[in-house]
């Protein structure tokens, strides 16, 4: 099979695997950091087949609803791309770059996670965008939302220590989370390219919580 037949192929399953998932692991957050890791990854010499179905299938089973199992998005991965005759080196790459591009294993309490590839880091900063700029504040209060937080608290405030546990159940108000986690994404890019398109949103993000204090402050 010619690689490109195998996006085709993988972007036809994941668009079916993920119909029923949440709103900020859905089909169009994989398309918004397909499309982000193909635009990183015109200025750097990697194996584009890998960044492809790297960050395709990075989100293909989400691990809040397997119980915390992080086992089952790589099981499903290499499933499948062995079901299409994938190179085993191929798979074997995707599958790493599954089980390391997460949030909450950059926020583990032993600080970064150890990178080994350039095709991960591009993933990693093609999924990173995603939390940022105005979609990562509609991400933000729409997660919110669902666990059912403040939007904003003045007397909670934010945590920048928070463990790997303690951040899962956490029930800060989801401004907070800029603070815990949004802002900081910018100085923690990988690629060149990718830390271009971090500032544009990253001032977004400023922007927005200077405007919100305004308003619910009464000064506008
Ligand atoms: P990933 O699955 O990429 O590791 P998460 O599941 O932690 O990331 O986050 C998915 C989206 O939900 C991101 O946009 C993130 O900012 C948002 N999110 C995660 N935790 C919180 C939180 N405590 N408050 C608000 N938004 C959150
Ligand atoms: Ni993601």
């Amino acid at each position: 099979m010619k690689d490109s037949e195998i996006v085709v192929e993988t972007i036809a399953f994941v668009k079916e695997t993920l119909k029923e998932a949440e709103g900020g692991h859905d089909w169009f957050h994989i398309q918004r950091v397909y499309s982000n890791a193909e635009q990183i990854a015109r200025g750097e010499d990697v194996d584009l087949l890998v960044v492809s179905l790297g960050a395709l299938l990075h989100d293909i089973a989400d691990a809040k609803f397997h119980n915390g199992d992080e086992s089952v998005g790589p099981r499903i991965a290499k499933r499948f791309l062995d079901s299409l005759g994938v190179g085993q080196d191929v798979i074997a790459h995707v599958v790493h770059i599954i089980n390391n591009i997460s949030f909450k294993n950059s926020l583990s309490n032993n600080g970064q996670p150890k990178f080994d590839s350039k095709e991960l880091q591009i993933v990693q900063d093609a999924d990173r965008l995603d939390a940022m700029g105005a979609i990562g504040i509609a991400r933000a209060f729409n997660y919110g939302g669902f666990k059912n937080r403040e939007m904003y608290n003045p007397d909670i405030a934010p945590n920048l220590n928070l463990t790997k546990e303690e951040y899962k159940t956490s029930k800060a108000p989801t401004i907070n989370h800029f603070y815990e986690k949004l802002l900081l994404l910018k100085d923690q890019m990988n690629t060149p390219t990718g830390k271009k398109m971090a500032e544009e949103r990253h001032a977004y993000m400023l922007g927005f919580l200077k405007q919100f204090y305004k308003e619910w402050n009464g000064q506008s």
